[in-house]
């Protein structure tokens, strides 16, 4: 495999963190989760920082660690708004293999709906199905989609694998 990157995308609740850090594991590559490098960079939590400085400074912020971290033959588990910005999507595009993990909203938001580390699941569920369905289209500039409901990390996990052999 030529790829030194690989970048998974979708949204909050598909599975990003526990698929990245298995797919690392078995590739014997790095595994950096966008959200975690940004907390620690920062000093503050993803609460904090959309409470304190909004949601427009931490793509900022998603944008530098993103922009760090590509550097690095790894595992990039993104947060779910990278695609917000379309120089994240240009540049992952162009440093690695960029993976769509496409799950359901209704599952998605089952999944995460008390999560009180996301900020946006201060939003109405119309409101964030719509987050979804804006996104959708940028999702799929991915090189490669996974269907990943009903399926369980080490399924998705070796589907990535068998495709990457391709
Ligand atoms: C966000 C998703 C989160 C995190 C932040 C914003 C989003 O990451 O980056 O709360 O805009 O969808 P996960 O997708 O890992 O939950």
């Amino acid at each position: 495999m030529q790829t030194t990157i690989i970048y998974l995308i979708g949204f909050m609740g598909a599975g990003k963190t526990t698929i990245g850090k298995e797919l690392a594991k078995q590739l014997n590559w790095k595994f950096y989760d966008t959200d975690v490098v940004l907390q620690k960079k920062y000093h503050f939590s993803i609460p904090d920082i959309f409470s304190q400085f909004g949601e427009n400074r931490f793509r900022i912020m998603e944008n530098e660690v993103l922009k760090e971290l590509s550097n690095y033959r790894a595992v990039i588990a993104t947060g779910g708004g990278i695609v917000e910005d379309q120089e994240n999507l240009i540049l992952m595009k162009e440093r690695g293999l960029v993976i769509y993990l496409s799950h359901p909203f209704q599952a998605s938001y089952e999944r995460i709906k008390n999560d009180k580390s996301r900020p946006l699941l201060k939003k109405t569920t119309t409101e964030l199905n719509n987050i979804y369905n804006k996104r959708l289209p940028y999702y799929q500039q991915a090189n490669m989609t996974i269907e990943t409901n009903g399926k369980s990390p080490l399924q998705i996990v070796s589907e990535i694998l068998s495709l990457l052999k391709k």
